[in-house]
């Protein structure tokens, strides 16, 4: 602030001493500098607070605002203090000028003591006012419906699947738990992210609210909705805490389960809500975590993500969507969008690109991940070794890596050794991408597989149910031929379990 420089160069001035001396300016103008230097500091401090606060989303309160506006014109009014204060002393110091306006100087001096004072006065009731604000800000108020980030720069060709989505959301439809399942890398959070953005709407005032229009042919009326992410790491405690935090409810450390959920329980029965819960990937009491079960009396909903057709019975799922891998045209469209045009339009690549896009068996994760990669080779050279690459090394080719790692997170959740011994010598044996009579599969399993040790009659039924189970988790796909349910092999999922039985030195002996 100017004003210190020149009240402090103003003080400290002997000339000014002695003239100074006969008035009291000097001592007020003293006692203003010392305040002046508080108030500033005090103003730093609560301004820093603020600014921390706003850096978490709190909002500042208004009366603090306010003080900081009210003391920022102040310390501009000492600032022009110090500029008058400083022309006075000049005139003093000029030995002639101060003969001829005699008596003039001396008339400042009184104004500017008195000034001085007033000034003193105000800032002393600005720093008895800023000790009391207390907390500076309060926590950012509780939005219907919160902006979850999205990665997606255009969905394709999902168009029915969000619209049967919102249709179980609506409140028309009497579904209040519904299960949104499919294999990994397929889209599941990609849908749920939309269907949870499109909600976000805003009131004539301008604040947040549900866009309850986007919802079912009725509307669904949620007073709030939810979003929590669970993961395999998924524990009861951390649910809690993400949903008592998003609710703005605060849970002290260490508190025992039993509180949290009835703190959740509490506020939540107070609510019509649509919960949002991504990646389960086991089933869990909704009770025991403080989750009212959603009801027609509450109306509330639940609408959650998993790649396991089991996790959708044991969360007793009213409603299943099963999200499939994009049929080939939607395929070459999200392919096209990371591809040059000029790439897949060269007559020595096509053929290479039609391989890729096949491999990736309209997965989304892998039509992205490749097509990114497959972005920077611009020969029919660099494309024919990616595609040794993406058969026989997977993991070496930038792109391949994530779409494997995806991929073997559920080979390694299956429910047991065996099914994944039996997976990983289906895929050795079978060719991928192509419809194989279940009967097929269980013999190969059963003569000379890994259930060739097991007694006639159990090793068939083990065989059926280790296939139903690979089903059920997404790791073999259903389709029909001819009117008879059979299976296939993705041509991600077999290049994954090739890669692993690779790496575990298992080479499965053609039956
Ligand atoms: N229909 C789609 N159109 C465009 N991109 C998609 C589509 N579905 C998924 N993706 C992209 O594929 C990747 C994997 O999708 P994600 O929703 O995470 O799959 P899941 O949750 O089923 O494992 C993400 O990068 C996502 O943006
Ligand atoms: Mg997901």
């Amino acid at each position: 602030m100017a004003f210190i420089f020149l009240l402090t160069e103003a003080l400290t001035n002997p000339l000014f001493d002695v003239i100074a001396s006969t008035s009291r300016v000097d001592a007020r103008a003293e006692k203003l500098l010392e305040e002046g230097l508080r108030l500033i500091d005090l103003r730093y401090q609560v301004q820093s607070s603020v600014d921390a606060a706003e850096r978490l989303q709190w909002v500042p309160k208004l009366e603090v605002k306010d003080w900081l506006e009210r003391t920022g014109a102040l310390l501009q009014e000492l600032d022009a203090f110090g500029r008058q204060f400083r022309e006075w002393r000049d005139e003093l110091q000029g030995p002639c000028l101060f003969l001829l306006t005699c008596g003039c100087p001396m008339l400042s001096a009184y104004r500017l003591g008195t000034r001085a004072a007033q000034l003193h006065h105000r800032v002393q009731g600005y720093i008895e006012e800023g000790r009391h604000l207390g907390g500076v800000a309060q926590p950012p108020p509780l939005l219907p419906v919160e902006k979850v980030p999205s990665f997606t720069l255009r969905i394709v060709g999902r168009q029915d699947t969000l619209d049967e989505i919102k249709s179980c959301l609506g409140e028309d439809d009497p579904a209040r738990v519904i299960g949104i399942c499919g294999m990994g890398g397929v889209g599941k959070t990609t849908l749920l992210v939309e269907i949870n953005n499109s909600l976000i709407g805003r009131n004539t005032a301008g604040l947040v609210e549900i866009k309850n229009s986007l919802i079912g042919r009725k509307t669904a009326g949620f007073d709030m909705v939810v979003w929590a992410t669970l993961s395999r790491d998924f524990t009861v405690e951390r649910l809690q805490r993400d949903i008592a935090k998003r609710c703005g409810l605060s849970l002290p450390d260490g508190d025992d389960g039993r509180s949290m959920q009835r703190l959740l329980f509490d506020f939540l029965s107070t609510k019509t809500f649509l919960l949002i819960l991504d990646d389960v990937w086991t089933d869990f009491d909704l009770v025991e975590v403080g989750i009212p079960l959603p009801n027609h009396e509450n109306r509330s909903k639940i609408v959650f993500t998993t790649r396991s057709e089991h996790v959708c019975s044991d969360m007793d799922a009213e409603r299943r969507i099963q999200v499939d891998p994009l049929n080939k045209e939607h395929s070459w469209e999200l392919f096209r969008t990371r591809v040059p045009e000029k790439l897949l339009d060269d007559p020595s690549i096509s053929e290479h690109s039609e391989w890729v896009v096949d491999a990736c068996g309209g997965l989304p994760l892998a039509l992205i991940c490749l097509g990114r990669t497959m972005a920077s080779k611009r020969s029919a050279g660099r494309w024919a070794l990616a595609r040794e690459l993406i058969r026989d090394s997977p993991t070496g080719l930038r792109g391949m890596d994530q779409v494997m790692y995806s991929l073997k997170l559920s080979f390694d959740g299956l429910a047991s050794d065996l099914t994944r011994i039996c997976l990983l010598h289906i895929t050795s044996v079978f060719p991928h991408g192509q419809a194989i009579v279940e009967e097929q599969l269980v013999i190969s399993l059963v003569q000379g597989g890994p259930l060739r040790d097991k007694e006639a009659g159990v090793a068939r039924q083990r065989g059926y149910n280790v296939i139903g189970d690979l089903v059920a988790e997404f790791l073999l796909q259903t389709c029909t031929v001819d009117g008879t349910n059979q299976v296939k092999i993705h041509p991600m999922v077999g290049i994954m379990a090739l890669h692993v039985a690779q790496q575990r030195g298992l080479m499965m002996p053609p039956v």
